[in-house]
């Protein structure tokens, strides 16, 4: 199964995403490969921010190798399953796929944790340090709910 978590710059919040399910499907035996993207292009080649890198270090989760990438249609075509961790970012990539991309492919990653929400992950990127923690936590339960669901499956 080939999963991508897609943000907009792909530095602070799919990183994480990346990082923390990657981790947790080595950890559960699921043979996974899952890399993220971000739908603005504007870091192409970064290293995700010092403090995604430090809240997921702090938990044990190396993200220091990880670079940015930038989201492209045909990245519809090549996963399995695409999880959208913002709204906004949904419907860039709905714009980019154009009308016939498969959208059922493309999901909004908090709808894990509760069925049916569209919410977004906060966006930390314009605040200070304490803005990572948050998000690194509700990154944590919603891959915790995407493992297990598989593992019930
Ligand atoms: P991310 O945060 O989407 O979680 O990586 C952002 C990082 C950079 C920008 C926006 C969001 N930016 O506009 O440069």
């Amino acid at each position: 199964m080939k999963i991508l978590m897609v943000c907009l710059g792909n530095i602070c919040r799919s990183p994480i995403a990346e990082g923390i399910l990657q981790h947790k499907a080595k950890q559960n035996g699921l043979d996974w490969t899952v890399h993220s993207a971000g739908t603005n292009g504007y870091h192409i080649g970064e290293a995700p921010h010092r403090f995604s890198q430090k809240v997921c270090k702090q938990h044990g989760i190396d993200i220091s190798r990880q670079r940015a990438t930038c989201f492209l249609s045909r990245h519809i075509e090549e996963y399995d399953l695409i999880y959208a961790l913002a709204e906004d970012v949904y419907e860039e990539i709905k714009k980019i796929g154009g009308p016939n991309a498969p959208m059922h492919k493309v999901k909004m990653f908090l709808s894990e944790l509760h069925e049916g929400s569209t919410a977004s992950v906060p966006d930390p990127w314009y605040g200070d340090e304490s803005g990572y923690l948050p998000v690194y936590q509700i990154i944590d339960q919603t891959c915790d709910a995407i493992v297990a669901k598989a593992l019930k499956s």
